[in-house]
């Protein structure tokens, strides 16, 4: 009985992080919301509107991890989103984008990696579960290196920072993470031939437990070295320094490897009729 008891108390030391301390709900009119003392944050989506929320902080480089419930049932035309952003016309953006499909049919986790307001770099994945029937974390890392994405803790996009004009890499403009809810029936789903079926709404989706293990930075727009790196977790022991030179491992190219192999659906780097004089720059480099 004690040994239980203590070990629930562990648990729900080490597993709230409350989300009312980092993130602001932005849009939606009441449709997102924090609930269980900021332990979930729902977003939903009906024919009026979609809704969604941003992190108070803005960071340059950092760890982002969130776990995300999508929309269950038939979520075609929908799309969930968990994203970095800054602002201004020569943005740069990291993207996760969820593509709802019709029941029993799959998502796609579209991607993409916008840098000085510079897109078409998408990359599009199939999941390897079933995103709806529980959370499952999505992360993203970004330090002066590299950009990552991990699903899972496993790697599915790396993009790398050449250091060469041709392929800007976003250094200097700090970013504030984004996630909504939101309609894309024209075309999320199989190109937009199927269109969202309004008598299901509301779609609602969950997130919860953002860790940011990152340099926050009082001024968006000033350039400065990341210096203080910083946590939101309570969990200071994790990792809180070495995101900042981490790079992807050699273990860990193996499993980038078999997620490309087995689940990749689209590569803008493979796509040569969209690009008929010559792919992007990054995507020649050895
Ligand atoms: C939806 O399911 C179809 C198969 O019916 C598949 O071709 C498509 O890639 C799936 N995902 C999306 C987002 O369209
Ligand atoms: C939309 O969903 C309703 C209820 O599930 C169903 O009866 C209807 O046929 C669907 N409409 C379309 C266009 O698929
Ligand atoms: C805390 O961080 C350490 C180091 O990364 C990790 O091994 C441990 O599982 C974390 N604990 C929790 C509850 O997240």
């Amino acid at each position: 009985m004690v040994a239980l008891f203590s070990m629930m108390m562990l648990g729900v030391g080490l597993c709230v992080s409350d989300l009312h301390k980092s993130i602001d709900i932005t849009w939606g009119n009441g449709r997102a919301q924090m609930l269980n003392n900021g332990q979930v944050l729902t977003v939903s989506l009906d024919a009026a509107s979609g809704s969604g929320f941003r992190s108070k902080d803005h960071y340059l480089f950092g760890h982002f991890q969130i776990q995300l419930k999508l929309v269950s049932g038939n979520s075609a035309g929908t799309v969930t989103s968990f994203y970095l952003q800054s602002e201004g016309s020569t943005w740069d953006e990291i993207d996760f984008e969820f593509l709802g499909n019709l029941t029993g049919k799959p998502y796609i986790l579209h991607t993409n990696v916008i840098t000085q307001g510079k897109g078409s770099r998408e990359q599009q994945f199939y999941l390897w579960f079933d995103p709806t029937a529980d959370f499952h974390t999505y992360s993203i890392l970004w330090n002066p290196l590299c950009i990552i994405l991990y699903v899972d803790g496993i790697p599915i996009r790396e993009f790398k920072n050449y250091g060469s004009r041709n392929v800007p890499f976003p250094l200097k403009q700090a970013m504030r993470m984004y996630g909504s809810l939101w309609d894309a029936e024209d075309w999320a789903t199989r190109g937009g031939l199927v269109k969202t079926n309004w008598s299901a709404a509301p779609f609602t989706a969950s997130f919860r437990n953002f860790i940011a293990n990152a340099c926050v930075q009082s001024i968006p727009s000033a350039a400065s070295s990341c210096t203080h790196p910083h946590s939101n977790n309570n969990n200071n022991s994790d990792n809180e320094k070495t995101w900042i030179t981490q790079r992807l491992k050699r273990y860990e190219v193996d499993k980038l490897n078999w997620v490309h192999r087995n689940f990749m659906v689209y590569n803008y780097c493979s796509d040569l009729k969209r690009f008929p004089h010559g792919l992007p720059p990054e995507c020649t480099v050895k």
